[in-house]
């Protein structure tokens, strides 16, 4: 049997990454092994693009920018998602290509059928099973990241941001099968609980 493929998408500070640990923890319970792994990253070259694309202060052409997250893309696909998948493991990631769709498309003016070349070559046919997307109001996310240093995204405009979460929205529209909208501007728990109660409903665990 093969692994699943969740990801989770959504604006900086949506939450992400505590609700994917604790996806993880409720699988395991359900004597399912999880990995959890993030983009851009995931693997030591990903994770070394990463530096240049969230710490660094360049300024990149966006379709140059798409490029980078799709050459990280390419290793984490081919390193670590397609062989945990082969072997069974579910597969928990912190973003993946609805991001690129978002933030260069629908934030930075990349053309999509640009993305859908970039996509094609990197990744084939590779695509999540389900992908829940923690939707938030921007200044929220905005609130709960001024506690801590901002990436060179969080310093994007807000008019930036905006348009990277109506672009979310606008995906799940256009593909509801697998992509499922979550209030993420709850308490933690109900994040949680309605977390699972998708991934159950949509991937057959009771
Ligand atoms: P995060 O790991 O804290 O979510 O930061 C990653 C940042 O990278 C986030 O602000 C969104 C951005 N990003 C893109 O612009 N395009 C992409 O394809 C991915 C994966 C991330």
């Amino acid at each position: 049997m093969t692994g699943r493929l969740i990801t989770f998408e959504g604006g900086d500070g949506a939450g992400k990454s505590t609700q994917i640990a604790r996806l993880a923890g409720w699988l395991g319970e359900h004597g399912i092994q999880a990995v959890c792994t993030r983009e851009p990253g995931g693997t030591t070259e990903a994770e070394a693009i990463r530096e240049l694309l969230v710490s660094g202060e360049s300024d990149w052409d966006p379709l140059t920018e798409a490029m980078l997250h799709y050459a990280a893309r390419r290793e984490h696909a081919e390193k670590r998602i397609r062989p945990a998948l082969a072997a069974g493991t579910w597969v928990l990631s912190d973003r993946f290509f609805d991001s690129t769709v978002a933030y260069q498309c629908y934030g930075q003016g990349v053309a999509p059928d640009d993305e859908a070349i970039l996509r094609r070559l990197a990744i084939g046919a590779l695509r999540p099973d389900l992908t829940l997307l923690l939707d938030i109001p921007v200044e929220t996310g905005r609130d709960r990241a001024r506690e801590r240093r901002k990436s060179r995204y969080e310093e994007m405009s807000d008019e930036l941001h905006l348009r990277v979460r109506a672009g979310f929205l606008e995906i799940a529209r256009g593909e509801p099968e697998r992509v499922a909208v979550i209030d993420a501007g709850r308490d933690p728990d109900s994040v949680a609980a309605a977390v699972r109660a998708i991934v159950a409903e949509r991937l057959g665990l009771s």
